[in-house]
């Protein structure tokens, strides 16, 4: 695409950075990914990226090969030619949840006098409301363009997602600059919504807190699903066929998770609050999911109840979702937490899921190593693998006959016949009689 090449600087190697800078380069322009972590460099150079990503190693290996991604420590250097610098940096939450802009306020510091006259900021990272006009101000004069360019990318499908996106929404005071990020994506074909940047970042915020509290009622639901004895998954197909529901994010499970969800609702809640007008429902969506955790935790426990001896519990799936090694803010995690301290022993298998602290979790590295012996098995994340296995794979190698199924994807008569039990929260799941 000549003419419409640009440079771009890319702040921040995270799963947004990455993928931004790589898939950036895949639609023709020259870019630089800058990181403070030479380490994580080196290792995404040799081809070792620091995360999971469908794709992602192969546009990072072609990028690279063409000569159009390049990957520096060096910040102020890699920004005197550039058109846009992106920044994909860290927000994490704070301890009252509002979003932690240091990083971002750092990064600004160094850059500030040094941007060419044209370049445009583009922010990717997700920041409280008015952040484009607070880091225009810290850039100070003269006037630097700052567009907010929110993500929607889900990990997992972060490449697919950001080359075929459903939306693209650009928040800019001028319309010059608004248009010139727009013209990035070139090719795309959906919808751009050009605004400004106070309602773009609202944006993704709201959207981020509707989809959790989309899922925190189809979770509360499926608990009383479990009062009632109604089956949650014909119930949310019976939703589904509602176009205004949709049948999209209707999944029960063991709760949301991930680096985007818990952090961003938290930072909304904490920011409608200190504004005077508390979001209630976000606030409410943030405590159904831990009374979620909290429920899944106690159904596999109740599994364990009739056991004289310490159980054993098998846990499938440690990532809080399929398809990434992320296991930030896993409902699993937080699950495994509460078996441990009933106390069960926990061992735990998950082909890929990056676990930091395995306190009290055996982990295993195959996955008949968790079954033999178990009393309880409990699925926690929805991988592929775990949809495939069957009966035989359970019977005869666990010691019990219960599997806590909480991602829905085993065939409960087919194990039935085997005289194997499948606990599902929200599907008539039998109740122990304490009586
Ligand atoms: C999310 C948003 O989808 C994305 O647009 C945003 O930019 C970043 O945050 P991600 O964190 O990758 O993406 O995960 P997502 O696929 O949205 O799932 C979030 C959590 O909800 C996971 O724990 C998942 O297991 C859970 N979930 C999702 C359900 O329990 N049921 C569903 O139906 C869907």
């Amino acid at each position: 695409m000549p003419g419409s090449q640009h440079e771009i600087v890319v702040i921040g190697t995270g799963y947004v950075g990455l993928t931004t800078g790589a898939c950036l380069a895949r639609l023709g322009h020259r870019v630089t990914c800058v990181d403070i972590d030479a380490a994580k460099l080196a290792a995404i150079e040799e081809g070792r990226l620091p995360i999971h990503e469908d794709g992602l190693l192969e546009l990072v290996t072609a990028g690279q090969k063409a000569g159009g991604l390049k990957f520096t420590t060096d910040l102020l250097s890699s920004v005197g030619e550039a058109d846009f610098v992106f920044l994909c940096l860290p927000t994490p939450a704070g301890p009252d949840g509002s979003a932690d802009m240091s990083s971002i306020v750092d990064v600004i510091g160094q850059l500030k006098g040094h941007l060419p006259s044209e370049c445009v900021v583009v922010n990717k990272s997700t920041v409280p409301v008015n952040s484009a006009k607070m880091i225009a101000d810290l850039l100070g004069e003269p006037r630097v363009d700052v567009v907010s360019n929110p993500e929607f990318l889900r990990e997992g499908s972060a490449v697919e997602d950001f080359l075929n996106p459903d939306r693209i929404v650009i928040g800019s005071d001028d319309p010059l600059a608004g248009e010139r990020v727009g013209a990035l994506y070139l090719g795309s074909r959906c919808p751009v919504l050009v605004t400004d940047p106070v309602s773009a970042e609202t944006i993704k915020y709201l959207a981020n807190a509707f989809l959790a509290m989309k899922i925190s009622f189809v979770n509360q639901a499926a608990e009383f699903c479990d009062v009632v004895g109604a089956d949650v998954l014909e119930v949310m197909r019976g939703l589904s066929y509602d176009p205004r529901i949709g049948s999209e994010f209707l999944n029960p499970g063991p709760g949301w998770g991930g680096s985007c969800f818990p952090k961003d609702t938290r930072a909304l809640a904490a920011s409608a609050r200190a504004l005077g007008r508390p979001m209630t429902l976000v606030d409410e969506a943030i405590g159904a999911n831990d009374e979620h955790i909290a429920y899944v935790a106690n159904v596999i426990l109740e599994a364990c109840e009739s056991f004289e001896h310490r159980p054993k519990i098998g846990v499938l799936g440690l990532s809080f979702k399929a398809n990434t090694d992320d296991t930030r803010e896993s409902p699993a995690l937080a699950i495994i937490d509460r078996l441990v301290r009933y106390p069960a022993e926990v061992v735990a298998y998950d082909r890929l899921a990056r676990v930091e602290d395995t306190a009290g979790l055996a982990r295993c590295d195959n996955l008949t190593d968790v079954l033999t012996g178990a009393d309880v098995v409990a699925i926690l994340t929805e991988w592929p693998e775990f949809t495939e296995l069957s009966p035989s794979d359970f019977s005869g190698t666990m010691r019990g006959n219960t599997i806590v199924d909480t991602r829905y994807v085993l065939d409960t008569g087919l194990f039935a016949e085997s005289g194997l039990r499948v606990v599902s929260v929200g599907r008539q799941r039998p109740r122990i009689d304490k009586r």
